[in-house]
């Protein structure tokens, strides 16, 4: 047992002794908030309340009276990348220091759980909440936010891991029904959740606002009870969203243990009512009341200790804040000059009063680094690219020009004037200059509550793209923004593209390190850049009509989409250059036990163990072969090679690893490849379901940039089907027992079928019910009872 599961042992027995001497009432009301941010206490036994609060890249403490939302009235806080930024660092290593940061600011305002991490899948570039999201992809996802709760965690204080699940749009997102197929949800909407709570038991989790197939996630004993507790067995918390109840009392049958925020006692008086009538199993109240408590009571063991730390390091978190923007910031495109030396890092020693800088955008100036909504923090201070690169470079040596207004900017020089004229400013000053570009969404375009209606940035600034980058020697973009962009336009025109998506407080002095090489980009996109948004499947059904989004893409989100339409992309899935090369050499693949990869055809949801099981080690080498240091992203990809039971994605991303090495320095690297690796979801068998044959093992740099691949071929037993009354003729062929009754049982009949080749590849499909009372060849429906009985023996 580990030491956070005996702590959460502990306050769960000593949670379960205290609600055994609650009244009906206290129990009803410790499942509802006191207020915004605070649980209920229960004062006869001196339970005292906790605060939650918002999250997830940094600490909204609301500063004065808790029943207000104040989205801006909150304590300083280290406002740390935001979540679009930390998951493109693919480095759960540095999310973990993140995380204890985290924990500590949290422990420090006598707070208990910190809202967040979110684990939403990126479904489409346009959802207005991208931004605190990690990725497109589940094992980002997963192991991003795996590494923050742990990270969080170890300061003995809580996460709730949000928000569970499919919200996946913020359009309607209250009462929208995301209509999803089980496969779909088992494959890519919910496994960064299963990762999350397998890996780190977050404290508690948060459901979503909307329904999913019909129920709301705040009711949905399948998603909150099955999926959670009884598959990945989850101990903790449900936390509703705020706001997120509609039914109190199926609500907290369905698993839902806490309503957020205060319900004013209405919904605590229907659960003692449903108590009183029968209609509420009172075993289901103590159960959410004890889960509740269990978070209260360790909240208090950290926050009520007398070594509980009331301060934390602000200049470190800054520091941090700093390390982890340049880490998640992209470096997609760096194109060699004529004197053979590539646009980025720029040299410091270039530039002076007679050949500045050109630094263009009001970005530098005014940064964007965070997002609109719950998750707004007020920074402990606030870096900007200009005041950074000013103080690397001199200031004379930097010249400003805002470029573009940007109505987060009114009042400062220059914004008055109007666009024309910033741009011809811009241009002029750029003529035969290096200029780096700032670019990208206004604060208003992307926001919780509501989304984007386009991928593109505004006009004006595409347009000072093209003409900065028509005089300029050199020009270096630097993207800025919480979800993909559209870049098709123009991104062939510059020499250099960077995004750094929105990166916290600090983010303004890491664009700066990185221009000029202090700190190399590391990043990868953890969502692809496609070239048009409709290039993407699921913006076909995106963001739906009358509250219903169908999510007929499937499983086809992102790279998996575009690759299986075999679109061509802006950039792909897991790029990201840095200021050295990489070479990957040496790939080879042992099955565990023998040639062939063995695999067991079945594995269930609830079975860990089983779908971790190592079925084989790949391996390979990794060397800079650059002049400097620097960071690479090896990753790992799955594909089947050939025709599937269901329809995959050409490849899919199992493992990564980032690994940082010396100039001319190489490392052994090692993957594992489990059962549930191979495995597709089987609604049918509710199974993990592994097929024999080809499979291809890719390992690269992005999804399109594969350096070594090779096939493997896995052995699994076939998955064997009960037969129905529906089941059709070739079904019963295929059965290992059915084909046999009929040839030895049935002649005739089969005689009939397999008359010449066109009359069975007509009759195979039909259902046997139908064939077994055809004039001439049927032998009957009570025969067809005794032959389904026998298969099943
Ligand atoms: C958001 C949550 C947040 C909560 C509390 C909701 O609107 O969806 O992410 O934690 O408010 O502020």
């Amino acid at each position: 047992m580990t030491q956070s599961e005996s702590n959460f042992e502990t306050f769960y027995k000593k949670a379960v002794e205290l609600v055994g001497r609650m009244t009906l009432e206290e129990k009803a009301g410790l499942t509802s908030g006191l207020d915004f941010w605070h649980t209920k206490g229960v004062e006869r036994l001196d339970v005292e309340p906790v605060m939650v609060t918002d999250g997830p890249h940094g600490l909204r403490k609301a500063r004065t009276d808790s029943a207000e939302m104040g989205l801006e009235n909150s304590v300083p806080a280290t406002c740390f990348p935001t979540a679009a930024t930390l998951g493109s660092t693919w480095d759960p290593e540095l999310l973990e220091r993140v995380g204890v940061a985290l924990g500590e600011e949290t422990a420090a305002n006598d707070v208990a759980v910190l809202l967040g991490p979110g684990v939403n899948m990126k479904r489409s570039p346009l959802c207005g909440r991208n931004f605190e999201y990690f990725s497109e992809d589940p094992l980002v996802a997963g192991e991003a936010s795996t590494a923050l709760i742990n990270g969080i965690q170890s300061q003995g204080v809580g996460t709730s891991l949000k928000h569970f699940a499919a919200n996946s749009q913020e359009t309607d997102r209250l009462r929208v029904d995301e209509l999803i197929d089980e496969r779909t949800l088992r494959e890519i909407y919910l496994p960064a959740f299963e990762r999350a709570v397998r890996k780190a038991q977050p404290w508690t989790v948060m459901c979503s606002y909307n329904k999913i197939n019909g129920v709301y996630a705040s009711e949905n004993p399948w998603l909150l009870t099955q999926v959670l507790r009884d598959d990945w067995g989850y101990q903790g918390m449900v936390v509703s969203d705020w706001g997120a109840v509609s039914e109190r009392v199926p609500g907290l049958r369905a698993g839902l243990d806490l309503e957020m925020p205060a319900s004013g006692g209405v919904t605590d008086a229907q659960i003692v009512e449903a108590v009183r009538t029968g209609e509420l199993d009172e075993s289901v109240l103590d159960q959410a009341a004890v889960r509740v408590l269990t978070v209260i009571l360790r909240g208090h063991a950290t926050l009520d200790a007398p070594d509980c730390i009331s301060e934390y390091d602000v200049d470190a978190h800054h520091a941090l804040a700093r390390e982890a923007a340049a880490a998640g910031t992209v470096l997609l495109r760096n194109e060699v000059g004529a004197d053979e030396i590539p646009a980025l890092p720029l040299s410091t020693d270039s530039f002076s009063a007679e050949t500045p800088l050109v630094l263009v955008g009001e970005f530098a100036r005014t940064p964007r680094y965070q997002g609109a909504g719950s998750s707004q923090i007020v920074p402990t201070q606030l870096d900007n690219a200009l005041e950074a690169l000013q103080q690397q470079l001199g200031t004379a040596a930097v010249k400003f020009c805002p470029g573009y207004q940007l109505a987060e900017a009114q009042g400062k020089s220059g914004q008055e004037l109007p666009p024309e004229e910033l741009r011809a400013q811009a241009v002029d000053a750029a003529r035969g200059q290096t200029a780096v570009l700032l670019v990208g969404l206004p604060q208003i375009s992307e926001s919780e509550g509501y989304d984007r209606t386009t991928m593109a940035i505004p006009a004006e600034q595409v347009e000072l793209i093209h003409e900065v980058s028509a005089v300029a020697t050199r020009t270096v973009v630097v993207l800025v923004g919480g979800s993909a962009m559209d870049v098709a336009q123009w991104h062939e025109e510059v020499d250099a593209l960077a995004v750094a998506w929105l990166g916290g407080q600090a983010g303004g002095a890491a664009i700066a390190d990185v221009l000029l090489g202090l700190e190399a980009p590391t990043g990868h996109l953890a969502e692809s850049l496609p070239l048009a948004l409709e290039h993407l499947p699921a913006q076909l059904n995106f963001p739906g009509i009358h509250s219903q989004v169908i999510y007929g893409e499937g499983v086809f989100i992102g790279y998996r989409g575009l690759d299986a339409m075999g679109q061509s992309v802006a950039y792909p899935f897991g790029h990201g250059l840095t200021y050295t090369d990489f070479a990957l050499e040496n790939l080879q693949i042992s099955a565990v036990g023998g040639e062939t990869i063995q695999a067991k055809s079945l594995v269930s949801a609830s079975d860990s163990a089983g779908q971790d099981d190592v079925v084989a080690t790949v391996r390979a080498t990794l060397r800079n072969v650059g002049a400097r240091a620097g960071s690479q992203v090896v990753q790992l990809y799955l594909g089947r090679s050939e025709d599937s039971a269901v329809a995959r994605a050409p490849r899919e991303l199992r493992a990564f690893t980032k690994v940082t090495l010396e100039a001319g320095e190489s490392q052994k690297l090692e993957f594992s490849v489990t059962q549930r690796d191979l495995s597709y979801w089987d609604a049918v068998s509710q199974a993990w379901v592994v097929e024999s044959g080809e499979y291809e093992i890719s390992l690269g740099f992005s999804s399109r940039d594969l350096r070594q691949q090779t096939l493997v071929s896995v052995v699994a037993p076939a998955v064997i089907y009960p037969l129905s009354w529906e089941s059709t003729y070739a079904e019963w062929l295929d059965h290992p027992l059915g084909g046999t009754l009929l040839r030895t049982e049935e002649p005739k009949f089969v005689k009939g079928m397999e008359a010449d080749q066109s009359t069975y590849e007509i009759m195979r499909h039909i259902p046997m019910n139908r064939l077994a009372v055809f004039p001439g060849v049927g032998f009957g429906h009570d025969r067809l009872r005794e032959l389904l009985a026998k298969s099943a023996k």
